[in-house]
């Protein structure tokens, strides 16, 4: 049985995860963190120990993985794209020294690792379509770099130091539950708010920019099967591409017309999201991620556009 510490799971892949874990390995065995509380979230802080902690203090994260003799830390806190690029600073910081510190306790206490790179790992020179899993990696922007910065480093103590670090690279994330928390991939959640509510949506992405995108559930088994993988078989062990659909606003928007046919789509683009749209895949060959660890997503834009109705129209009492 493992013992999880889950970093950042007040956020919007931790808040899912984290109930997700604590149902297949008990309440007790996943220990939540977050360098704060935040209102919204109190069943998951007391449905099992939650503990504060900034990833960024080492000592502390050393004393809380002694204290509950954690084996597997799943380290999500982060910075995103769009809030990295507004304070670089902290995205360097959060991003790097505390994957820093992850990996340090992770080699003191024998735990297994893992970490979510991004599609920010690539950049204007990455060939854009079919994006392949190796290939060249020159991101403009400070969240890419410390992701490419943290897939090296992870690499680094898996050879160097024999820590069993994993990771994927995740497209856009789209959910239901938690909003997400400052991507440039984050107009295909709140479209489907908008459209709900308003019947009506301003992208800050522009018309024809296609991005990987993948709906939760698809992220969650990513990491749970990742997790589980049988280790002689991964090659790529930090830095599977997966995707599970490519599209851009006008195809999100036609999606949701079959159920919503009176949605309209307009566009307000915001230069800055524009610029780092740009420099990202259109799509992603996960053909390493199929192979080595049997990879399969279950939604497509119209599957999960059709679950997303749902399960949101019920969330906001619409
Ligand atoms: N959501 C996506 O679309 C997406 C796509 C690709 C990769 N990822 C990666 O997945 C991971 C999780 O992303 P997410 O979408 O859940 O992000 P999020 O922003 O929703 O959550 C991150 C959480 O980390 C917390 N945090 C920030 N600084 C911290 C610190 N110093 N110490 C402790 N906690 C801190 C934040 O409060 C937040 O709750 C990140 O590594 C991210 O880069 C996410």
């Amino acid at each position: 049985m493992k013992k999880i510490l889950v970093t950042g799971a007040l956020g919007q892949i931790g808040s899912e995860l984290t109930m997700g874990l604590r149902e297949q390995y008990g309440n007790a065995n996943v220990i939540a963190s977050s360098r704060r509380t935040k209102e919204g979230h109190e069943e998951l802080m007391e449905s099992g120990i939650f503990e504060i902690v900034d990833v960024a203090d080492g000592e502390k994260l050393s004393e809380v993985v002694k204290k509950h003799r954690i084996d597997t830390i799943v380290h999500l806190a982060a910075i995103l794209s769009a809030v990295g690029e507004e304070r670089p600073n902290q995205a360097w910081n959060v991003n790097m020294n505390g994957l820093y510190n992850v990996l340090e306790i992770a080699r003191e206490e024998d735990c297994a690792v893992f970490t979510p790179s991004s599609i920010a790992v690539f950049g204007d020179s990455t060939p854009p379509d079919n994006t392949p899993q190796d290939t060249i990696q020159r991101p403009n922007t400070m969240y890419g770099v410390t992701k490419v910065a943290g897939e090296l480093l992870c690499d680094y103590y898996y050879h160097r130091f024999g820590v069993d670090t994993r990771g994927v690279r995740f497209p856009g994330l789209i959910s239901y539950k938690t909003l997400p928390g400052g991507g440039t991939t984050d107009y295909a959640v709140h479209i489907y708010y908008d459209a709900l509510k308003h019947k009506r949506y301003t992208s800050f992405i522009g018309k024809g920019t296609k991005m990987d995108m993948m709906y939760m559930p698809d992220a969650l088994d990513a990491i749970v099967q990742l997790l589980d993988a049988d280790p002689s078989r991964l090659i790529h062990r930090n830095a599977f591409n997966v995707t599970a659909m490519s599209f851009d606003p006008e195809e999100i928007a036609a999606s949701i017309r079959k159920k919503i046919p009176e949605f309209e789509l307009d566009y307000d683009v915001d230069p800055v999201r524009q610029a780092i749209a740009n420099s990202w895949p259109n799509s992603m060959d996960d053909t390493a991620a199929r192979e080595e660890w049997d990879w399969n997503p279950k939604y497509d834009l119209d599957a999960m556009t059709e679950d997303m109705l749902a399960k949101l129209g019920e969330k906001l009492g619409l």
